[in-house]
């Protein structure tokens, strides 16, 4: 793949190319004004505490101790803590999270029973080690297993899905394959602790908060104190991370803005690195069964995929494990079905490919499972049962699909040729090779999304959207985009993000923002343009003149969401195929990854540089989800504790740069016929696939079938 080094510096298209990001010098200076650098200074300190139960109910926080220390202006607790409103997720029916304080339950550990408030952090600290809280304390349930969980089928997430009817399915296959699959439970691990300032105005609130979604922020903080939401504001231009842990509005949120409340005055809170496993989502574990029908020449006969999923108490979070199964082969008869088990675990939420990269591994190793049972080749196992129009959307045909290209490419790029499909057949000293494969079927998202474009007298523009950059590169496809549709140059165009009081945006997240902002950008240009008489790619001279006296000339437009009856094409998301090539120590059960292959069709690459970053940091956090990452909480250590035993970045593995080769990116496939930018969302298609691509390695390395994630040592002995 080709990328240029630097930006174009005159004319167009400045679509598709290297186009080096527009924030980079910003970032790499230090001078990127994250969330928490914007929060007055003078702002006191809030240190939360949590809960040293898993289940049952504060009896009292005594304060006694706390308040008489050093620096400390005041404890919030449910004895005392303002009492707000229970806010809705945006466009959703989910609940938010729960706001703290509010009763005395306590739901999980770490559950937040108090802060303190101080004038230093250290004093907030030591203040906190002097409450006394006592507690009620009530059996947990915390093991997915455990037959006292409430399980409930009620397919909160739309999960669930009958397509013809699947003992038919299975009669009519001539082979079968059936297994469970089991998937850990991950955190979130960005670098950037979560932080959130709250400063009050009379009744109006403004905050500075880690989030991958000012504007829900936001609504929720309007609706949790029931005044006019043009009387918030929320702030984040730009965080140290996300992945999924800053699409919900977070306890730690509201405990800010309670907290500037009642010492009235701006109160800053930072979450530890223990208290980030806890406060701001996780991936839940899962327990899969997969089931699969097959003729003997490879056609799919009947599909079935259920799942369980762990969510907390009074806590929504539709984790859609079986999206990728329901729309990712032809084949006529299917059942796809997910529950919930009801436990004393902190909130799950949203991480990388949320649901997708656990059930992409079940599915996917399952499809391995049954090439090596009819004796097929994967890729063409695959191959053969290519869902050339979406069987999940009443068979409309794509907007665009490049999978079969993917895999043919990748088959191609990693030498699948080469690969001896018989088990444990490839040696060389102590290492047995392996080559693995998988391939992706990604949802497709996309939420309305305003963008207002401002022409100025001068002829240069100015984007304003509430969307925020959570590190993927908006900022500059943003750029690209105006610059493009407006003949500027790429330096001729301000992007502003990141703020709550500008036009309505949806998430950073679901891969979804790319296509939603930018096709809102292609309208509101083209609104711009109309206003302004011209048409094309006019440059900053002729914008200049059609401004004239006007001193600026602004458009506002909304990108919404697509309609695929009305379209009569299913919207597609990206696809991929990634191909794996490990080492596994034969002795000690270590799998090195040699080689990892992806490649991609995400329609229009908006940025070369921007999408290719996107899938090397996918691929990375899917090397972690396939052999590392583990949240551990103790369940069976004499009385279950809940207590997640390893909240730390010591103890938590995660890929580094060791364990992590040179990592191999194409795209495939063309623009996208739904949109007039042609884009699809690139982001979590990146780590969907490499867990299955590693695993199915493995077993060709090894003969060993690894039903379950990480893929850890000890499984291979
Ligand atoms: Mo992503 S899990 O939608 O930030």
């Amino acid at each position: 793949m080709t990328t240029t080094t630097a930006a174009p510096t005159t004319g167009v298209p400045v679509i598709g190319a290297g186009v080096t990001r527009v924030d980079g010098p910003l970032k790499v200076t230090g001078a990127v004004p994250y969330a928490d650098d914007l929060a007055p200074r003078d702002a006191l300190v809030g240190v939360l505490v949590g809960a040293t139960i898993t289940s049952g109910r504060v009896e009292l926080v005594d304060t006694t101790d706390a308040l008489a220390a050093p620096g400390v202006v005041a404890v919030l607790s449910h004895h005392d803590a303002p009492r707000v409103v229970r806010p809705d997720e945006a466009s959703s029916d989910e609940r938010a999270p729960l706001p703290p304080f509010q009763d005395a339950v306590v739901r999980f550990r770490g559950d937040y029973v108090a802060m303190v408030v101080a004038q230093t952090r250290e004093e907030a600290l030591h203040a906190a080690d002097l409450l006394h809280v006592t507690y009620d304390v009530d059996e947990p349930v915390v093991d997915i297993n455990d037959p006292r969980a409430d399980r409930e089928d009620d397919d909160p997430a739309g999960a669930d899905s009958v397509r013809g009817d699947l003992e038919r399915g299975l009669a009519e296959a001539e082979v079968e394959v059936g297994a469970d699959y089991v998937t850990g439970d991950n955190t979130n691990n960005p670098i950037g602790l979560f932080a959130a300032s709250a400063e009050w105005d009379g009744d109006a609130l403004h905050m500075w908060a880690t989030t991958q979604w000012p504007f829900n922020v936001a609504d929720c903080l309007a609706e949790a104190w029931g005044i006019p939401r043009e009387d918030v504001r929320v702030e984040c231009p730009y965080l140290g991370g996300g992945f999924g842990s800053g699409l919900r509005p977070w306890p730690y949120i509201h405990a800010a803005a309670m907290a500037a409340k009642v010492v009235d005055r701006p109160v800053r809170v930072v979450l530890s690195r223990p208290q980030m496993f806890t406060g701001v989502g996780h991936r839940p574990e899962t327990v899969q069964r997969v089931r699969l029908g097959a003729r003997r020449d490879g056609t799919l006969t009947a599909v079935e995929h259920t799942a369980t999923i762990p969510v907390a108490v009074d806590d929504d979070n539709p984790e859609n494990v079986v999206s990728g199964t329901r729309q990712g082969y032809a084949v006529e008869h299917l059942r796809a079905d997910v529950d919930q088990v009801r436990l004393h675990i902190s909130p799950p939420g949203s991480m990388r490919a949320p649901g997708e990269a656990q059930g992409n591994f079940a599915l996917e190793t399952a499809l391995d499972e049954l090439a090596v049972e009819l004796g097929i080749d994967p890729v063409e196992l695959r191959l053969r049962n290519e869902a050339v129009t979406n069987p999940d959307q009443d068979d409309l045909p794509w907007s665009s699909k490049a999978l079969d290209e993917c895999l043919r490419r990748g088959a191609e790029l990693i030498g699948w040729d080469e690969r001896d499909p018989s088990p444990r057949a490839t040696r060389e000293g102590d290492q047995l090779i392996g080559y693995g494969m998988a391939a992706v079927s990604f949802f497709y998202f996309q939420e309305p999304c305003t963008v207002r474009v401002v022409v100025r007298r001068d002829g240069s523009a100015a984007v304003h959207c509430a969307a925020m950059d959570i590190g993927t590169g908006t900022y500059t496809i943003v750029t690209q985009v105006a610059a493009e549709r407006l003949g500027l140059e790429v330096g001729d165009v301000e992007v502003v993000l990141g703020d709550s009081s500008l036009p309505a945006s949806p998430p950073a997240g679901g891969s979804g923002l790319a296509t939603a902002i930018s096709n809102a950008v292609a309208l509101a240009t083209s609104a711009v343009l109309a206003d302004l008489q011209l048409s094309g790619a006019p440059g900053r001279e002729a914008l200049a003149r059609a401004v004239g006296d006007r001193d600026k000339v602004t458009a506002e437009a909304t990108a919404d969401k697509p309609d695929p009856a009305e379209l009569g094409m299913s919207p597609s998301g990206a696809f991929g195929a990634k191909f794996a090539k490990v080492r596994v120590d034969a002795d000690l059960g270590l799998v090195r990854v040699e080689r990892l292959v992806s490649v991609i069709d995400c329609g229009q690459v908006l940025n070369e540089r921007t999408a290719r970053s996107q899938v090397v940091g996918g691929t990375v956090g899917g090397i972690g989800h396939a052999l590392l990452e583990h949240t551990v909480t103790d369940l069976h250590a004499g009385p279950q504790t809940g207590r997640i035993t390893n909240a730390h970045l010591a103890d938590y593995l995660m890929a580094v740069n060791a364990d992590v080769p040179d990592l191999e990116v194409e795209f495939v496939g063309g623009p996208d016929r739904l949109n007039p930018v042609g884009v699809k969302g690139v982001g979590e298609v990146g780590l969907c696939g490499v867990a299955a691509a590693i695993g199915n390695a493995v077993f060709n390395a090894t003969g060993r079938r690894i039903r379950r994630l990480p893929i850890t040592p000890d499984l291979l002995l």
